[in-house]
């Protein structure tokens, strides 16, 4: 298969794209560079193109993986998210339609800001800022391409993913991966007042067999991909302190966000009964591995 992935040097799409040359796909990268970082891809021997979702790649492509996005949730910039995300992703999908391609592409736990846990597909979304709406606008846009085209287009609804590979997003990387760096430097790690804000944190190798999976229906829908768990942060404090062999107490600190998620969960039914999603690590297993890596 020639495949492309979008946002190759991202967190998510690097870890994608080295699976599929893992799997002897003819892997080419699509990123700007915005964002991601190289090192992520330094193992990666397909061909790599260093431009955005407005330039063309030389087609045709059989499959395209599309994760390019703003993943900056505070960006307030209405403007420049809409046309990075919205009208970036119009592009990749007027390709996919010259080019008759499958397509699975990212979209985000945050269309559903605020809502009951837990969170299922069929509720009405309820963004909290514009990188939400865009996901959500994005949404529908799929569905109509979809609908006109007949081709397949599989949303990827993912909540909090960890692992290796997410280094460069700083403040954006998984709590887990904050919370261990302040731990290994010494610190005790510091965590919203009172360390009960749940998060349903996946595992990356569960987010990479997700994205497998949604490539082989021909569906127009969006999945949730989740570990279908809520964990706290304080819980993370426990896993990271079991792995590290540390005792930290955490420091709270208040939460200076208006827009905050208190607690996302992800119902899974719908994946596992239509992708045949099944994730394999909950919490402690994942932090486990990923310490292991080295990444950590
Ligand atoms: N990591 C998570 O927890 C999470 C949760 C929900 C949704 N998502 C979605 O998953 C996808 C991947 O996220 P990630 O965590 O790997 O983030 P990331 O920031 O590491 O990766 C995004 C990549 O897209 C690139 N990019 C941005 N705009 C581009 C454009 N117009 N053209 C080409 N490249 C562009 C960036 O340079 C970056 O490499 C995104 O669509 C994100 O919204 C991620």
């Amino acid at each position: 298969m020639r495949i492309l992935v979008t946002g190759g040097a991202g967190f998510v799409g690097s870890n994608l794209a080295l699976a599929l040359a893992d799997e002897s796909h003819d892997v080419t990268v699509l990123d700007d560079f915005s964002a991601g970082n190289f090192v992520n891809l330094v193992k990666f021997k397909g061909d790599v193109i260093g431009a955005n979702c407005h330039t063309e790649p030389t087609g045709p492509f059989d499959i395209i993986f599309h994760q390019a996005s703003i993943t900056d949730t505070t960006v307030t910039d209405q403007h420049r998210m809409m046309v990075n995300n919205v009208e970036g992703f119009r592009q990749v999908l007027s390709w996919a339609a010259a080019w008759k391609a499958r397509v699975v592409w990212a979209s985000s736990a945050a269309v559903y800001g605020n809502m009951a846990p837990p969170m299922t597909e069929t509720s009405t979304p309820h963004p909290l800022n514009v990188y939400g709406y865009s996901k959500m606008v994005m949404e529908h846009v799929a569905r109509l391409w979809h609908k006109q085209t007949g081709l397949p287009c599989v949303g990827l609804r993912y909540f909090n993913v960890y692992g290796p590979g997410e280094q460069h997003k700083g403040k954006f990387a998984s709590m887990i991966f904050q919370l261990a760096q302040q731990m290994k430097a010494g610190h005790r790690p510091r965590i919203f007042r009172d360390g009960t804000q749940k998060r349903d944190f996946v595992w990356i190798d569960d987010v990479v067999q997700a994205n497998l999976k949604a490539a082989e229906i021909s569906s127009g829908e969006v999945f949730n991909v989740g570990s279908g768990m809520a964990e706290s942060f304080n819980a993370v404090v426990a896993a990271l302190n079991v792995v590290m062999h540390t005792n930290y107490e955490p420091e709270f600190i208040d939460n200076p966000y208006h827009f905050f998620q208190n607690h996302t969960e992800a119902n899974l039914e719908r994946s596992m009964r239509v992708l045949g999603y099944a994730p394999r690590a909950g919490l402690m297993e994942g932090v486990r591995e990923y310490y292991g890596s080295g990444s950590l």
